[in-house]
């Protein structure tokens, strides 16, 4: 096998930490010796052992002069847990591949140096962008110290989220809507607009059994969420923040009553000033954000500059209907150079649905 074959490998046991690692980073962990895996582990808790620890720890093989593929650099402070490079350099590997470089300034390359300095080679950047996509989020968090926001949204084959009468359910099929539940495990928080309450009463769940549920954020200016809507309903189990500009105090305390945090912002054109949002969800620790809809919200995101990805589901359909509402609303652009511009995506396919992945250039 090739060092990128192990290191997919590596990159398969990160993800399996998907949800519950926040906000620490996915890493996996793959241990080989002449050919052969000894062992392989991830990052499994926030809180808990580091992946390149626990293949070490529960590797019951002989580890002299071995490989060690980790997707992300191996830390060398103290956190929550012991650094990660002493026990590999107690462990007897030889060499260390890794994926990502931490941007983490208590990492930040001097992971690798300690491992150099103690005679182990070390192989960086292999298999590097793919490493880096499953911590999009990790990354952007560290450095920015506001979520990163992913924009998702399913569209038929005419562009269209909903119908005329506004009607969106359902789009897409059941696999595409389940790999949506495994996103908002990934994502901390999740993020619609008002419009989308008022229309769908949704639920903005995680139906992954098992799964935990990201904290939902209504971004509702006048403060219009019904009390009879589920998200109201369910803000007792459910982690619930309702964004706005109202300083209506008596109204605020019966949201708050119904365990739902209100967030004040700064008025933006009638609307919640969205960096201002940002930078307070961050300070909560919400280090990613689904992006949900509807269009209003979206085109605003990205005019706010907020918006790092877009996740788009495509169905092989078509609903016509000019009043029939598309992905972005708002005023929109006036001429083709002002769009918002975003990289290569990468494509793949849920049954008939086909999901495109565009990160901002
Ligand atoms: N197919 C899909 O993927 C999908 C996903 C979501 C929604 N939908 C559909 O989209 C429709 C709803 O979309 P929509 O565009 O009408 O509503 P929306 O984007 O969900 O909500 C818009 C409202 O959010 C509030 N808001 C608060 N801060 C804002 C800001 N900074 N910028 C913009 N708006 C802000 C505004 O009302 P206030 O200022 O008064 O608060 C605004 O009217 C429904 O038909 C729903 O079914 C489809």
């Amino acid at each position: 096998m090739t060092d990128e074959e192990y290191m997919r490998i590596a990159i398969n046991e990160a993800i399996k930490g998907t949800g519950y690692t926040s906000p620490n980073p996915l890493v996996g962990a793959v241990i080989v010796k002449d050919g052969k895996i000894l062992n392989k582990d991830y990052h499994h808790k926030y809180g808990e052992f580091h992946a390149e620890r626990n293949a070490i720890l529960n590797c019951k093989e002989d580890m002299q002069g071995a490989d060690i593929y980790v997707t992300l650099e191996p830390c060398c402070h103290y956190g929550k847990t012991p650094p990660c490079t002493d026990i590999i350099i107690e462990s007897g590997i030889k060499r260390v591949f890794i994926g990502s470089a931490d941007p983490n300034p208590l990492v930040a390359g001097k992971g690798a140096e300690k491992l150099r300095s103690n005679g182990i080679e070390v192989i960086e950047g292999v298999l590097k962008d793919e490493c880096d996509k499953i911590n999009d989020v990790f990354f952007h968090y560290i450095t920015h110290k506001t979520p990163f926001v992913a924009m998702k949204y399913a569209m038929t084959a005419d562009g269209k989220i909903a119908t005329r009468t506004g009607a969106s359910q359902w789009i897409t099929g059941e696999t595409a809507r389940e790999n949506v539940h495994k996103s908002r495990l990934k994502y901390s928080g999740i993020m619609v607009g008002i419009g989308t309450v008022l229309k769908d009463d949704p639920m903005l769940t995680c139906r992954i059994t098992g799964g935990r549920n990201p904290i939902r954020i209504i971004c509702d200016s006048k403060l219009r969420t019904p009390f009879e809507s589920n998200i109201v309903k369910t803000a007792g189990e459910v982690p619930t923040i309702i964004a706005t500009v109202s300083e209506d105090k008596e109204l605020i305390e019966k949201y708050t009553d119904k365990n739902i945090t209100v967030i004040q912002t700064s008025d933006d054109n009638g609307h919640v000033d969205l960096n201002e949002l940002m930078i307070k969800l961050g300070e909560m620790k919400i280090d990613g954000i689904l992006l949900e809809g509807g269009g209003e919200l979206n085109f605003s995101a990205l005019k706010a500059g907020i918006v790092n990805k877009i996740e788009c589901y495509i169905a092989p359909k078509i609903f016509g209907g000019t009043e029939a509402k598309s992905p972005v609303g708002g005023i929109g652009v006036d001429v083709p150079d002002e769009a918002f511009v975003f990289e290569k995506p990468d494509v793949s396919f849920f049954d008939d649905d086909i999901l495109l992945e565009w990160r901002l250039k």
